[in-house]
């Protein structure tokens, strides 16, 4: 059976003649100049693979990813060395321009046969090794690493309504730094990202949208991931920051393919990785003819996806509760893997009466799902206004305060503070 492809770029090299003259494995069956045109005809279903020749600066994680979400696989033939670098990093099979065309036709099946197998983002075996043989010893055999223990991620997510997911997510990052644990922060919330506000960070660069355009190229190494982070010192210890995109209408800069490299080389080079998530997980983009239409709540899916642990957050209230509730619902089906952890948050007897942890806790047995609240944290108003003023972290401004004990035990930390004497206990009043 011949493999329908498109042929892109430079092909007056007969690249196209040369694979007609072959008569059998590959058929071209277009000719493009334009990346809509690619676009157009790789979503036709008309081919099953796209010859990039010459300059392939533009396939970075995004196109590669529509590409791929199209079925049609990529295989790229050029004799720049610096590209191929970048094409191994991607996951790219690749050779020299000037390589016969039965090895190109080779090198399209075997591309065409592992979009159909389990895909990786990282160059894998049956890439290597045609490339390799094929092109110019241009790219070199990458060493065989030794495995690395990867850090556990946690997403920090929420329903709108401010119930707190950066006060938590902040000041978790920070006690878990300051336990001797290397920790990076991520923020990735496309509709209001303020991590840089709470660190008093004067930060215009969105070093998260940054490590994401590298990520997209295949440009991000552990050197660059670091390079792009603000380093801050909570108690002296290191705190690595990428902070979010300053202005909402740059959510686009945050595509989930790239961002999950972000978080997957993050994970490889810090114990901890906390992020910051947007509320919202409807998929408005789904209900459109566009199919590959960008995905605005796709950062948050994505994070929800790759985390090992996530905190639900909601605001203790009549307000806070059933939206946390719903927001749950939502959870499950849009990410029905994810078991999340609830974080009861701004608990106090004002909004739900005298001991409120216990009205609270009996209201969500009776009306919430049946998912045990992991935490209470307390309404402080005095603790985090003061932090939010002086843009520091409350293990710093106010480290007695009993909501920075509680996110300290939620954390796992052992942190010696003022006793608290436990509330009575009530019967529940609180209904929601
Ligand atoms: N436990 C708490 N007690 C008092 N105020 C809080 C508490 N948690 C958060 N806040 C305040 O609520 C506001 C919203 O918190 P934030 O973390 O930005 O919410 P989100 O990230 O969910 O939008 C901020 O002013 C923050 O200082
Ligand atoms: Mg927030």
């Amino acid at each position: 059976m011949t493999v329908p492809v498109i042929a892109f770029g430079q092909t007056e090299q007969d690249i196209v003649g040369g694979l007609e003259r072959l008569h059998g494995p590959v058929t071209v069956v277009r000719r493009c100049t334009d990346m809509a045109e690619l676009i157009a005809v790789a979503q036709s279903g008309l081919a099953r693979a796209v010859i990039i020749a010459g300059d392939s600066s533009m396939l970075g994680i995004s196109l590669l990813e529509r590409l791929h979400s199209s079925d049609v696989a990529v295989v790229v033939l050029t004799d720049d060395g610096g590209e191929q670098h970048r094409l191994a990093a991607l996951g790219v099979v690749h050779a020299a321009l000037s390589i016969d065309p039965e090895v190109i036709a080779e090198l399209v099946t075997t591309a065409v046969a592992s979009l159909v197998a389990p895909r990786t983002s990282r160059l894998s075996a049956s890439y290597a090794d045609p490339a390799g043989a094929l092109a110019p010893a241009t790219v070199e055999e990458e060493p065989v690493q030794a495995p690395v223990e990867l850090g556990e991620v946690t997403a920090v997510w929420g329903p709108a309504g401010a119930p707190g997911r950066t006060t938590l997510a902040v000041n978790l990052a920070a006690e878990l730094a300051a336990a001797g644990k290397r920790v990076m922060l991520l923020d990735a919330d496309t509709y209001g990202a303020s991590v840089a506000v709470f660190l008093g960070l004067m930060d215009e660069s969105a070093a998260l949208a940054q490590a994401c355009r590298l990520a997209d190229q295949g440009l991000l190494d552990d050197t660059a991931l670091e390079r792009v982070s603000v380093k801050l010192a909570v108690q002296g210890a290191p705190l690595f920051v990428l902070t979010g995109i300053t202005r909402t209408e740059r959510w686009t800069e945050l595509r989930p393919g790239a961002l999950g490299n972000v978080i997957e080389l993050a994970r490889r080079n810090a114990d901890h990785v906390v992020i910051d998530c947007g509320f919202c997980l409807e998929a408005d983009e789904e209900l459109s003819f566009d199919t590959m239409a960008p995905r605005r709540n796709g950062a948050s899916l994505r994070c929800l996806e790759l985390a090992d642990r996530v905190y639900a957050v909601g605001a203790s209230d009549a307000v806070g509760v059933p939206r946390l509730v719903r927001a749950l619902g939502e959870l499950e089906q849009v990410v029905p893997t994810v078991a999340p952890q609830i974080v009861l948050n701004k608990v106090r007897s004002s909004a739900v009466g005298p001991a409120p942890e216990d009205q609270l806790g009996q209201a969500w047995e009776r009306f919430g799902p049946s998912i045990e609240v992991k935490a209470f944290l307390p309404a402080d108003f005095a603790a985090t206004d003061a932090a939010l003023l002086g843009g520091s972290v409350l293990l710093e401004s106010a480290p007695d305060s009993p909501l920075r004990l509680a996110i300290a035990a939620l954390a796992g930390r052992e942190v010696a503070g003022r006793r608290r004497r436990r509330p009575r206990r009530m019967k529940a009043k609180v209904t929601f």
